[in-house]
C-alpha cells in the first residue's frame, strides 16, 4: 500500500516534469535545438542589418554588433552553409583582384527570403587583392573563412575633388575567424591582400541606411599610399577601377 505522503510526493514531481516541459515548449527551446546554430545566427544577422537600414540603431553600434555576432559564429557550419569547398574547386582566381562569389540562402531555416543584407564570397590567389577602396552610404563587414589576409583600414578623413585626406587605423594579419566593418563613420576604407597561397573572405554590406550621404554607394577606388600631411595624413588620390587593380590588384 502507498502511504499519503509517497503518493503526494510522486503527484508533485509528475507535475513538475510537465510544468517543465511546458515551458520549454512556449519557450520554444526544442525548435531552437533542432534548428542549426548556424541558421539562427544568419536570423541573428537579418534582424541587425534591419535594425541599421531602418535606423533604429547607429552605424556604429551596428559595427560593434557585427564584429560581436562574427566573432561567435560558429565557422564550421558557416563555411558548410556557405558550400565554401565547391566554390573553391571551381573558382576561377582572376589575374588581378578578387573573384565575387554569390551565395544561396534560401535553405536557412526561418530567413525571409528577401534578406535586408548583399552578400557575397571574396576569393583571392596569393598577392593578390581586394583593392583599396571605401563606401558611401554602406555598412560592411568581411569575416576570414580561409586563408590569410594583409588587412588595412583608413578613417575617411576628408573628402575633396581629386583626392581624400584618410589616416590609418588598422594594418595586422586576419586569420580564419577573424573579422573587421566599416560604416560612412568609422575605418571607412579597406585593404585585403591574401598572403597565403589563396584567401576566401566571407562580406555581407546594408546599402542606403544613411539618409544624410547623398553621394552613389558604389565604391571609390583610392590610392593609399600617397604623400603624408604634416598632421599625418596621408593624400589618397581617387582612382578608376582599372587604375587600382593595375596597381594593387
Ligand atoms: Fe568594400
Amino acid at each position: 500500500m502507498e502511504t499519503r505522503r509517497s503518493f503526494n510526493g510522486k503527484l508533485l514531481g509528475s507535475l513538475m516534469a510537465y510544468g517543465l516541459i511546458e515551458t520549454l515548449y512556449t519557450q520554444d527551446l526544442f525548435a531552437d535545438k533542432v534548428k542549426p546554430v548556424v541558421h539562427q545566427w544568419m536570423c541573428d544577422l537579418q534582424a541587425l542589418c534591419k535594425d541599421v537600414k531602418d535606423q533604429k540603431i547607429k552605424d556604429l553600434v551596428f559595427q560593434a554588433k557585427l564584429e560581436e555576432l562574427y566573432r561567435k559564429v560558429n565557422l564550421t557550419e558557416l563555411i558548410q552553409l556557405l558550400n565554401l569547398d565547391a566554390l573553391a574547386k571551381r573558382v576561377k582566381f582572376p589575374e588581378r583582384g578578387a573573384a565575387s562569389l554569390g551565395v544561396d540562402l534560401s535553405k536557412v531555416e526561418g530567413l525571409p527570403k528577401g534578406v535586408v543584407f548583399g552578400k557575397q564570397i571574396f576569393a583571392c590567389g596569393k598577392d593578390r587583392s581586394i583593392v583599396p577602396h571605401g563606401h558611401d552610404n554602406m555598412c560592411t563587414g568581411f569575416i576570414v573563412l580561409r586563408g590569410d589576409f594583409q588587412g588595412k583600414h583608413y578613417e575617411r578623413v576628408e573628402d575633396h575633388k581629386d583626392h581624400y585626406l584618410i589616416r590609418p587605423t588598422i594594418d595586422r594579419v586576419f586569420k580564419p575567424g577573424e573579422c573587421s566593418t566599416i560604416s560612412d563613420h568609422k575605418d571607412n576604407v579597406h585593404w585585403f591582400k591574401a598572403i597565403s597561397a589563396t584567401g576566401f573572405v566571407f562580406n555581407i554590406h546594408v546599402l542606403n541606411y544613411n539618409p544624410e550621404n547623398k553621394n552613389p554607394t558604389g565604391r571609390v577606388y583610392v590610392d593609399p599610399v600617397g604623400e603624408k600631411t604634416k598632421d599625418g595624413l596621408i593624400v589618397a588620390k581617387k582612382m578608376s577601377s582599372k587604375e587600382c587593380h593595375h596597381k594593387y590588384g
